[in-house]
């Protein structure tokens, strides 16, 4: 609600301030109620899970937006105290190569998120030397088009046209080779991007708040990319991982796993003194936080300790388990973050694993591997493991995972919310009261 208001008393002061004639604030205000409509219409039917994607495709806006008020600019420079000064002009070149590269990066990121289209990476051949390629000619057209576009507006105008079509391309083939797994990382990135383009903006316009509004998203989000890459180098994840071998080998195949079944489950439960489960992407999906939350309060009337292991990017936004669990009633002292658990799995006598994969998933550990470096839960140092999850689909970023086969790890296939309903209704039977 606040960020509504602030937005609202932004825009409405922006254009009280400009001194707008009255013809341009009615045009202002149909172009508000028009992009607003548009946006509520959208918010109301995304669902919670869809957000990501949707905060994506709306990146995307921000840079298409960057890239036509820098051209705009350029093209009327009269209505501009300064006209066509250097300052403006580096800033609108700044502002379109920014916006270029948001606008397609964002896209893929939507279409990756969405799952329209895969999300393994991209890899084209000699990516490296058509990404440099493309910057150099962008250096080169910046200087031209600096020197050019005063005297010679229409080739001013090619060379800027030319620059938004190097910088879409760019941002295409940039995020393309990024893989699934890194996808929060790349929207956070393309976050601090439009925080960039929003500075060139500032200065074009000789706008301070733009300027100042620009920074804090550029800086902020750079940290947090820093720190959603984990221990993994940004220019890495950024530029397609240059070191990564993504034909490693698939250890898993030809292995198989071992199957277990709900009352198993439920009597490997009852003996244990310590439990940890760890919810990923598909407790979501199956909506299996209410009863997760019913089995937690069985389990906890029977003495035995159960905890939570929540890894940062589970799920597909920052906290979404968090928010689902504590929807459901699970006592917030009982969740725990990655960092302060991963040492406790070596003294736990059961892992339930609803629903999460990469997360939890070995293959990190190998310096080979797609997703190494990824600091993941170390599920696997518990006496037994059991995996909950509907099949042996691979998780969101398509590698297999080696847990499966491991010898202290059996499956429970089905839905996460159906099992979790089962396993619950076993543990609340008298027999199993009394521990
Ligand atoms: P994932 O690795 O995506 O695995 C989820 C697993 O849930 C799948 O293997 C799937 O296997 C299972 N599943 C799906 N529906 C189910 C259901 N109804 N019942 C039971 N199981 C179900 O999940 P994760 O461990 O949470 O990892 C998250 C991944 O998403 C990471 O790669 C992360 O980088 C990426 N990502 C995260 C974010 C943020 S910010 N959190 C944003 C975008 C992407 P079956 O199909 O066999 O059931």
């Amino acid at each position: 609600m606040f960020g509504i208001l602030g937005v609202f008393v932004g825009m409405l002061t922006t254009l009280l301030a400009v001194g707008f004639t009255k013809e341009q604030l009615v045009q202002a205000a149909a172009l508000t109620v028009l992009g607003g409509g548009a946006g509520l219409a959208i918010g109301r039917r995304v669902s919670p899970m869809a957000l990501p994607q949707t905060v994506a495709a709306l990146h995307s806006v921000v840079g298409l937006a960057a890239m036509m008020t820098s051209a705009a600019v350029v093209m009327e420079p009269e209505h501009h105290a300064g006209g066509l000064s250097n300052l403006l002009l580096a800033t609108a070149y700044l502002g379109v190569l920014i916006g270029g590269v948001t606008f397609t990066g964002s896209i893929v990121a939507f279409l990756k998120l969405a799952g329209k289209v895969g999300s393994k990476p991209t890899i084209l051949p000699g990516r490296h030397a058509i990404n440099l390629g493309l910057v150099g000619t962008n250096a080169a057209t910046m200087a031209a088009f600096m020197t050019l576009a005063p005297t010679a507006p229409a080739v001013g105008a090619a060379l800027l046209a030319g620059n938004a079509a190097l910088s879409c391309i760019q941002g295409w083939t940039t995020s393309a080779a990024i893989g699934g797994a890194d996808m929060p990382v790349l929207v956070t990135v393309l976050n601090a991007y439009s925080g960039f383009a929003l500075i060139a903006e500032g200065f074009m316009l000789d706008n301070m708040l733009l300027t100042s509004v620009g920074s804090l998203i550029g800086a902020s989000g750079s940290i947090l990319s820093y720190i959603m890459a984990m221990n993994r180098s940004l220019t890495n994840v950024i530029f397609g991982g240059i070191a990564t071998n993504t034909a490693m080998e698939d250890t898993t195949k030809g292995k198989s796993v071992v199957k277990t079944n709900i009352e198993e489950v439920v009597d490997t439960l009852q003996n244990a003194e310590s439990v940890i489960i760890v919810p990923g992407y598909g407790m979501a999906v199956a909506k299996a936080q209410y009863a997760i939350s019913d089995m937690v309060a069985n389990l906890r009337k029977k003495g035995i300790e159960v905890r939570f292991g929540i890894h940062p990017v589970a799920g597909r936004m920052p906290g979404q388990c968090n928010v689902l669990l504590a929807e459901a009633g699970v006592p917030y002292d009982v969740v725990l973050e990655m960092d302060e658990i991963n040492d406790d799995f070596k003294d736990t006598d059961v892992v339930l694993v609803i629903g999460a994969n990469d997360t939890v998933n070995p293959i990190a550990l190998e310096p080979n591997s797609p997703i190494a470096g990824m600091p993941v839960l170390n599920v696997w140092n518990a006496k037994n493991v059991v995996v909950m999850k509907r099949g042996m689909s691979s998780g969101y970023a398509e590698v297999p995972n080696p847990l499966f086969y491991y010898p202290n790890t059996k499956m429970l296939f089905g839905d996460a919310k159906s099992s979790c309903d089962q396993l619950s209704k076993g543990l609340s039977t008298p027999e199993g009261e009394g521990k």
